[in-house]
């Protein structure tokens, strides 16, 4: 079976800047592979170009074969008109991101938009069922009393909960693949371990492929079985999370599980130095 997406020699440029060197990952259907890497080390930029969210400032070339699911044909998903990266986005492929509270309309009941986004891709929906679905898919990511807050605004949840609302929003449709780009690193750690759990609970459930980018190797082993490790647009290393984090090769790997304070760092020693 070829992989559900097989990203080629991918290489991503902005104006002068290389973003992405030539990056080759592959995800099965069902997969959740881990991307990790320090800042600016082309994530965002290689899961951006899936969906085809690059913007016209990007130069993408490569290729990034997708095994679509209605011919079981594959598709090359950087040479595919913006019409069909666009129904792709709703039904195929599904993402969320860092700051949830940019992500949602500040002005919309989240009832609304989480029925807007079921209606939108199952236009046949009465009103009534849409809401149905939107208080269903919300109760699945545990927001309390979700029928009762239907109504209420962005602003009248906490961080987690928007989160956990964006995930209901992301899931709906039933994607294939879930890309999910940080999407707990701006919350508190507490929350941020709730949101990894349902993210697992809710690939297993749903048996979702998923890309967990994030730049802590730890937060990524807790959900990924394969990581690649990023490093100036390049994948250094990939591997078995549970070999990754006990055995890394590349010396740069080391130097992020190094970075990583457990109970025993000594607090008053600075961090180790990425090499
Ligand atoms: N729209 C853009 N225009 C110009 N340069 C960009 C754009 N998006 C990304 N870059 C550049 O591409 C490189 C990779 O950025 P990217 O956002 O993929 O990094 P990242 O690994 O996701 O980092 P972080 O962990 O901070 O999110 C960086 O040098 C960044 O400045
Ligand atoms: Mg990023």
């Amino acid at each position: 079976m070829p992989p559900l997406l097989d990203i080629r020699d991918l290489r991503i440029r902005f104006g002068a800047t290389e973003a992405v060197r030539g990056v080759s990952l592959h995800l099965d259907e069902g997969e959740v592979l881990g991307l990790v890497g320090e800042s600016g080390s082309g994530k965002s930029a290689t899961a951006l170009a899936i969906p085809g969210l690059l913007g016209p400032s990007a130069l993408a070339s490569g290729q990034i074969l997708w095994q679509n699911s209605g011919d079981n044909a594959s598709i090359d998903l950087l040479r595919q008109p913006p019409n069909a990266l666009r129904q792709l986005r709703g039904r195929q492929i599904a993402m969320i991101f860092q700051e949830p509270m940019t992500a949602l309309n500040p002005v919309m009941s989240i009832g609304r938009q989480v029925a807007e986004c079921a209606a939108a891709h199952a236009p046949s929906w009465t009103g009534r069922e849409a809401k149905r679905r939107a208080i269903t898919a919300l109760e699945a990511v545990a927001i309390p009393e979700a029928a009762s807050r239907y109504g209420d605004y962005p602003h009248q949840f906490s961080g987690g909960q928007r989160q956990r609302i964006l995930i209901a929003m992301a899931l709906i449709n039933r994607p294939r693949l879930l890309i999910a780009d940080e999407p707990t690193t701006a919350l508190d750690v507490t929350v941020q371990a709730q949101i990894l759990d349902l993210l697992a609970q809710l690939q297993r459930e749903h048996g979702l492929a998923m890309l967990f980018i994030s730049h802590d190797l730890a937060v990524v082993g807790q959900v990924a079985s394969r990581v690649a490790v990023m490093r100036s647009g390049l994948v250094v290393e990939t591997g078995p999370s549970a070999r990754l984090l006990t055995a890394p090769e590349h010396p740069y790997t080391r130097s992020l599980l190094a970075a990583v304070p457990t109970l025993r760092t000594q607090r008053d020693q600075p961090l180790a130095v990425v090499v």
